[in-house]
């Protein structure tokens, strides 16, 4: 064969590739896999797969190609990974983020990079403001912990005492309960904060013991709360006749089954329930469970969920475009998730939901959070002031 030949058989091989290379769409999903969270990037990466299953992984012509990488839940880690997904895989979307500080340390990137950055996990209020490009499907701990703090009061709880993980939501919920129950007359008789790796309940409890409190208020964060669950039966603290509240955090779902009777009868206010009464979530937690051995979704599967929708139904509104265009066709979305109705905030970029008080109950010898009252369309209170 002449070299000419040869040439323009290698340009006819090689010219279509680029063109492939450009019809996928790229999500970097990042994800606490492994480690102590590994059950939030469990959940997050079921409800990803299921969304892409149900309604195409194509968009505009292009097909959606999530590259999922492991964070184990160390800051550092996940911004080198995000770092990585930008520059050289040119990922079109950050996602995920399990914890408050893995989403803070990726936020710098998501804005030299102008990318638009889906936290689907992290809940410390001020996390949308750490870049323009975060837009949230998770949910607050402000906006979910001030329906706890008004059940609180308004059942004749006067004096309460409150622990959390001592970082960003935690404190968040600590700050909240206190403000809202302080303003209706109730007292906060002491506060404890306990450390987010390896933390050992038993002295904390025994503080809130000896502390004279009727209730005791908690936020720990998800896969957490059987930890703190056996240690409050175990001292002793509902013998003592010390309830316990909490957000919705505590009796994770995906968890809530294993905690036993220690569980039954505690209210928690929240925005997600696998025991939602509504078509949509039947729909999804049948679902959800069919295609994961039987697994239910917590309120981690629903930020995830609900993430791909936002990042999906943007991606059409610009043809497959990213950057500016993608995050301004995320703002303003109102649609109806699994949890109930929810708005993508264009100001704050927060989600506007409705949030629920719960009650531990058996449901056909299940554990599920019952939804008891519903708050319609709450914000984040930190941004509604
Ligand atoms: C967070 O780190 O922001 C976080 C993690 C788990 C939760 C809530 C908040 O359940």
């Amino acid at each position: 064969m002449q070299r000419r030949t040869w040439i323009a058989l290698a340009l006819a091989v090689a010219l279509p590739l680029p063109a492939l290379a450009q019809d996928a769409v790229k999500i970097g999903l990042i994800l606490p896999m492994t480690g102590p969270f590994a059950s939030t990037g469990r959940q997050i990466d079921a409800a990803v797969k299921l969304y892409l299953a149900q309604n195409g992984s194509s968009v505009a012509g292009k097909k959606v190609e999530i590259i999922l990488k492991d964070d184990a839940s160390v800051a550092d880690t996940t911004r080198r990974i995000a770092q990585e997904l930008v520059v050289n895989d040119k990922v079109t979307v950050l996602a995920g983020f399990g914890l408050t500080p893995l989403a803070l340390a990726t936020a710098p990137i998501a804005t030299q990079s102008k990318t638009p950055m889906v936290v689907m996990a992290a809940a410390t209020s001020s996390i949308t403001e750490a870049s323009p490009y975060i837009v949230r499907t998770s949910f607050t701990l402000p906006q979910v912990t001030l329906g706890i703090a008004e059940w609180a009061s308004k059942n004749g709880l006067k004096k309460v005492a409150t622990l959390v993980t001592d970082y960003g939501p935690g404190i968040d919920a600590e700050k909240t309960f206190k403000e809202r129950f302080t303003l209706n007359g109730g007292e906060v008789v002491t506060d404890v904060r306990v450390p987010l790796r390896n933390p050992d309940f038993a002295p904390f409890l025994q503080r809130v013991r000896d502390s004279g409190a009727q209730a005791l208020f908690t936020f720990v964060p998800s896969g957490v709360g059987s930890a703190l669950m056996k240690q409050f039966a175990e001292r002793g603290l509902d013998k003592a006749g010390i309830r316990l509240i909490a957000t919705g955090d505590v009796t994770d779902d995906d968890i809530l089954n294993d905690m036993g009777e220690v569980a039954v009868g505690v209210v928690t206010s929240h925005h997600y329930s696998a025991a939602h009464k509504s078509p949509a979530n039947q729909k999804f937690v049948e679902a959800f469970g069919k295609a994961n051995k039987g697994m239910r979704p917590n309120f981690m599967a629903v930020g995830g969920y609900d993430g791909m929708r936002v990042i999906l139904e943007g991606l059409k509104a610009t043809k497959g475009a990213g950057g500016d265009a993608l995050l301004a066709a995320m703002k303003g979305q109102v649609f109806e998730s699994p949890r109930g109705p929810v708005l993508i905030d264009a100001q704050t970029r927060d989600i506007v939901q409705d949030v629920y008080i719960r009650k531990v109950e058996r449901v056909n010898g299940q554990l599920y959070n019952v939804e008891i009252e519903t708050q319609k369309s709450v914000k984040d209170p930190a941004k509604s002031k």
